[in-house]
């Protein structure tokens, strides 16, 4: 199994249940501890500590999997899915930065380790090699789709910002919010390995739908586990989006129902958030089915996902993706 511990290459099999696709995720991740390790000091240390905490690796599977529906495995594939990761990773660390979290994946985060300062820098480090790994390569329109994703994921955050403790949010403003801050990461992954693997625009677009639409359920399905998750399983703290004042999807499904909307509003605007009340509120969300809409709204994400893959020929590749959809549902339950 390479270099991977065992711990590792369990984990990644919750991903990959075929031995080929095991091989890819493996590859990816030597490749990716190669770019990693090349680092020094400081900078290496926060790079292994982060792709040593462990990870799904959706995105550059994604890429590699979108790339082969079009076309062969190549080398500017593997390049470009390792620098998906590689914004994932430096986007991970500056939203701890942000939001002030102390725990990812059940580990320190780097700015518990380092501090504000170097993780922020660590970051930085991390996202500039994603793109010198695009350049070296020669992957102009990928850098051109990478830039564009960077951009939205940043606005997505400041919206994110903007709305905190806005009980009066809209659903269409959660939606904006998800869809630049998480999603238009994978529909550009898909978008990217289509494209880098030889497939034609409106193809990589339809492919890059089915990310966008994996995306929005990746997120909707984080959100709700925020709020009524195995904080175990989780690996980071519970309530921390409701603490924030950052209203996800079943908290805005709750202030839309006349009977809990005035009660739940006072609740965020006065920021009552003991232990008890953070219970209350989970249970509150719970019996008004405000979870098992959200998980309704998710699924149907998935269902279109799911249907957008049927209008491509069946192969190996499709199903992976469609694997993709059902771990995913699985998550949630
Ligand atoms: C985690 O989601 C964070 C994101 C999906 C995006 C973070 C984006 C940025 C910080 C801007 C882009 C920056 C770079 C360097 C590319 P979450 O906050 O919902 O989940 P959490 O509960 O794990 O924090
Ligand atoms: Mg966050």
């Amino acid at each position: 199994m390479g270099t991977l511990t065992s711990e590792r290459s369990s984990e990644l099999q919750s991903i990959v249940w075929d031995s080929s696709s095991l091989e890819v995720a493996v590859m990816i991740e030597a490749e990716l501890t190669k770019v990693v390790d090349d680092g020094r000091g400081t900078i290496r240390d926060i790079g292994l500590h982060s792709l040593n905490a462990g990870g799904k690796r959706v995105r550059p599977l994604l890429v590699w999997y979108s790339g082969l529906m079009f076309g062969a495995p190549s080398e500017a594939l593997k390049r470009t899915a390792v620098a998906v990761e590689l914004i994932h990773m430096a986007s991970l660390i500056h939203d701890d930065v942000i939001d002030g979290s102390e725990l990812r994946r059940n580990r320190p985060t780097a700015q518990k380790n380092w501090g504000c300062h170097r993780a922020v820098l660590g970051g930085d480090f991390f996202f500039a090699k994603a793109f010198g790994v695009l350049a070296e390569t020669g992957l102009v329109k990928t850098l051109e789709i990478m830039a564009q994703a960077v951009q939205e994921m940043c606005r997505g955050e400041i919206l994110q910002a903007a709305d905190q403790f806005n009980t009066g949010v809209s659903l269409e403003r959660y939606y904006e919010r998800i869809t630049k801050k998480t999603a238009v990461l994978l529909e550009a992954s898909c978008k990217a390995g289509a494209l880098v693997a030889g497939a034609p625009e409106s193809e990589a677009e339809t492919i890059g739908r089915f990310g966008l639409n994996l995306g929005l359920a990746f997120q909707i399905t984080d959100d709700i586990l925020d709020l009524c998750g195995d904080e175990a399983k989780m690996g980071k703290a519970k309530y921390a989006d409701l603490t924030k004042g950052n209203i996800t999807l079943p908290l805005a499904l709750l202030l839309k129902e006349e009977g809990y909307r005035d009660w739940i509003n006072t609740v965020i605007k006065e920021r009552e958030f003991n232990r008890a009340q953070l219970e209350r509120i989970e249970s509150t969300l719970r019996e008004s089915g405000a979870i098992e809409r959200a998980f309704a709204i998710g699924a149907a994400h998935l269902e279109e996902a799911r249907k957008i893959l049927s209008g491509f020929a069946d192969s190996s590749q499709r199903r992976f993706l469609s694997d993709l959809t059902y771990m995913l549902q699985a998550r949630a339950n």
